[in-house]
């Protein structure tokens, strides 16, 4: 072999780091020792980083991740495993956070995990997906954490539908609409040994029909006209979760077969003469009370109680008043971040109209309402009551003055139909929750801002359930 020319491998590695340092990603390599080889200029911009400050160090000396969570080079280098699109946060340095999309694989020679290899998405593309996650939740399935809500109801619903992560059987959540039946499926997902597999949502009500089965199970070719070899929705949901919304909608033809399926664990496409295994989680949701469905003969009575081996009921927002704060609060946060505003909360007017609103769109429709009202906003610190929809602050704010007037008038319904108490409940209230969600749920501080002992607040946030 002709002896290495020393000059021309310097100029090559040059050339490789000149390289690397032009693509608009990424790049960073840890060696099997777990400590890094190659971070390039990219990178160093996502994570706000000097190159001398990462390589030759070890990747777990220099970032800090959150808990439950940990890096995926490490993960790589561990398991030598291939992830895609995986989504990390995590922390440099100085503790400043940053959210990387992440394909992560080993090289591996001899048979020897030697390096892991970490490339990092470009990061307006990276930005790009954030504000779709703020805005749709599209790319990025909701988790346990991200549901709000404190009243009593509520927080023993999350509870029951945490249980339900640690097992594979179906589940049936009953909801009016917009009271966050898919957040909870997502998060059931999210929560389980499935979270890896896939996640698909169908509504059975969306679709015609006739092309509910091909949907559902999948043809083989020549099955019909045009049919081509497709696998239903069974088999791309399989190793996850499938969540079938409205499943009273489902013809009766298909809900025999959807039982079937659900019985014996396999599926036979359209015009096929084999069977297929299939390993999918169903979530069911219904929109209307179940026992008006049986009665009325609107779901087969096997089925049903095939998929309520776990049921969950979400209340209606207008039951669970106590949750309109803390959603009000974290929809304020969102879009603030998303319209870059510093909108600080709401009159006390807005909150007494907020709280005599019914919401039949449920959270869907408060969130809108927020959402709508920083639309308007100019350069005030609160959402302010001009700032809400015409008619719907219109009725309100009739009534608001009428029981301001006549507060002994006695309308079912409406405010004037509560005591004073009630009243000075509900305020006290809403005010206790304010401070609260203002300092981190901090019941010491809070106390003391509101001028009261720690036992005192801690005796109201039982009696009203916060
Ligand atoms: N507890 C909650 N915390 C935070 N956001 C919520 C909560 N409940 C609902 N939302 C928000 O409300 C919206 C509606 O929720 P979702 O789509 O899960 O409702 P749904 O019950 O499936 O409604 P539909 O029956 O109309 O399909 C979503 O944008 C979701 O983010
Ligand atoms: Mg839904």
């Amino acid at each position: 072999m002709s002896k290495i020319d020393v000059q021309a491998l310097i100029q090559r590695n040059e050339l490789y780091q000149q390289l690397l340092d032009e693509v608009n990603v990424g790049i960073h390599v840890i060696d099997d020792q777990g400590e890094t080889i190659i971070y390039n200029k990219k990178m160093m911009k996502i994570e706000s980083m000097e190159r001398k400050d990462v390589l030759g160090k070890d990747v777990m000396d220099v970032f800090s991740f959150h808990e439950n969570q940990h890096s995926t080079l490490v993960h790589t280098l561990k398991t030598g495993k291939v992830t895609k699109n995986v989504k990390q946060t995590y922390f440099n340095n100085r503790g400043e956070e940053i959210t990387t999309i992440n394909d992560t694989f080993p090289i591996i020679k001899d048979g020897q995990i030697k390096e892991a290899v970490e490339i990092a998405k470009d990061i307006t593309q990276l930005e790009y997906v954030i504000t779709e996650n703020v805005l749709k939740k599209k790319n990025d399935r909701f988790s346990f954490d991200q549901i709000v809500g404190s009243s009593m109801e509520f927080l023993s619903v999350i509870d029951e539908a945490k249980r339900a992560t640690r097992t594979s059987s179906s589940v049936l959540i009953i909801g009016e609409t917009g009271t966050g039946k898919e957040l909870f499926a997502q998060s059931i997902h999210s929560g389980g040994a499935r979270s890896s597999g896939p996640f698909i949502a169908q509504n059975c009500a969306a679709i015609p029909e006739s092309l509910m089965e091909s949907l559902l199970f999948g043809a083989k070719k020549g099955a019909f006209t045009d049919a081509i070899d497709s696998p239903g929705l069974f088999e791309q949901a399989d190793g996850g979760t499938l969540l079938l919304d409205e499943i009273n909608s489902l013809n009766p033809m298909l809900q025999a077969k959807l039982l079937r399926v659900l019985q014996e664990r396999t599926i036979r496409r359209i015009g096929d003469t084999k069977d297929k295994k299939v390993d999918v989680r169903i979530i069911a949701t219904m929109n209307e009370d179940p026992a008006d469905i049986v009665a009325e003969n609107r779901i087969r009575k096997d089925l049903y109680y095939r998929l309520s081996v776990v049921s969950l009921f979400i209340p209606p927002l207008r039951e669970r008043k106590e949750d309109i704060f803390p959603l009000v609060h974290i929809f304020i946060e969102k879009y603030n971040a998303l319209f870059n505003m510093q909108v600080q909360g709401l009159t006390e007017e807005v909150i007494t109209i907020l709280y005599e609103h019914d919401w039949p769109g449920n959270v869907r429709e408060l969130e809108h309402i927020i959402e709508g009202a920083m639309n308007l906003i100019i350069d005030e610190e609160s959402i302010q009551t001009h700032h809400l929809p015409v008619r719907f602050r219109k009725k309100y704010q009739k009534e608001i003055v009428e029981n301001r007037l006549d507060d002994s008038s006695n309308r079912e319904g409406t405010t004037a139909s509560k005591t004073l108490q009630d009243k000075m409940d509900i305020a006290e209230k809403v005010y206790i929750q304010q401070v609260l969600a203002e300092n981190d749920h901090n019941v010491t501080k809070s106390a003391k801002l509101l001028g009261m002992s720690r036992q005192s607040l801690q005796y109201r946030l039982k009696k009203y359930g916060i």
